[in-house]
């Protein structure tokens, strides 16, 4: 079951990029859908925004669970395979929070009037000889919400705390034969190459990981 947030339930943000949806009235119409962590009844242009979190509390933690479960369970490829539950996603992102609140990882949040509608993950290298760029994981948009040029807001959020860290370039992988690719290269990424079969999906289903560059 989708959780419903109650009022105040909002991590602080360090960092905050507002932008206009490029498609105002298809996400009206998604507002008035609603979903997890993000219902909304009303017909107005919603607020949109990506912030960085530092810190995870559990009210955030809550709907980051709620978040990747549904958007794995609606097919999306971020790191599971479809079904799942709440238990095996928690431990995977129980070791996110820990990067994040080790300053490993950064946390860019989309938030739709103020309530999570999907995230992405900006990992940094330890390595000193890597330090001008980094990776990007787990990109993802609550499946009540995709189509509605949210994806777009958020990698835009993704890119500005990028630069904001002094980036020159970033790099993700992407499960094959999911097309996600198109939705990166609309964005400036370029395939570099591929990794045949890393990706059991299930077994005799073998799928490449695509591996994709964006200089900023
Ligand atoms: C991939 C995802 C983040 C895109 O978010 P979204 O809000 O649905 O995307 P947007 O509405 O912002 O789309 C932006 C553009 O990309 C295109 N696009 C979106 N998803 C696409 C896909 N899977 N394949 C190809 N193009 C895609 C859109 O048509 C749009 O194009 P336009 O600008 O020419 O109109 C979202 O669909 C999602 O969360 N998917 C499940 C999780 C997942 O698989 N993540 C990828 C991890 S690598």
């Amino acid at each position: 079951m989708s959780r419903v947030p109650l009022p105040g339930r909002r991590a602080p943000p360090e960092a905050t990029a507002r932008r206009s949806l490029p498609h105002p009235g298809r996400a009206a119409q998604g507002g008035a859908r609603g979903g997890s962590c993000s219902r909304r009844e009303n017909r107005r242009m919603p607020h949109v925004e990506v912030t960085v979190s530092t810190r995870v509390d559990d009210d955030l933690r809550a709907c980051l669970l709620d978040l990747w479960t549904d958007v794995t369970n609606a097919g999306g490829a971020v790191g599971f395979v479809a079904p799942v539950t709440r238990d095996v996603v928690a431990p995977v992102l129980d070791g996110l929070v820990e990067r994040v609140h080790g300053g490993t990882q950064a946390l860019c949040v989309l938030r739709v009037d103020g309530e999570p509608a999907g995230f992405a993950v900006l990992s940094t290298s330890v390595s000193p000889l890597r330090r001008h760029w980094a990776t990007v994981l787990r990109v993802q948009v609550h499946p009540s919400r995709q189509g509605q040029g949210l994806g777009r807001v958020l990698m835009a959020g993704v890119h500005d705390a990028a630069r904001a860290r002094g980036l020159e370039f970033l790099h993700l992988t992407v499960r094959g034969g999911y097309g996600l690719e198109g939705f990166y290269e609309r964005l400036g990424y370029e395939v570099f190459g591929r990794m045949p079969g890393a990706i059991r999906v299930a077994p005799g289903d073998d799928r490449d990981e695509v591996l994709l560059l964006c200089r900023l």
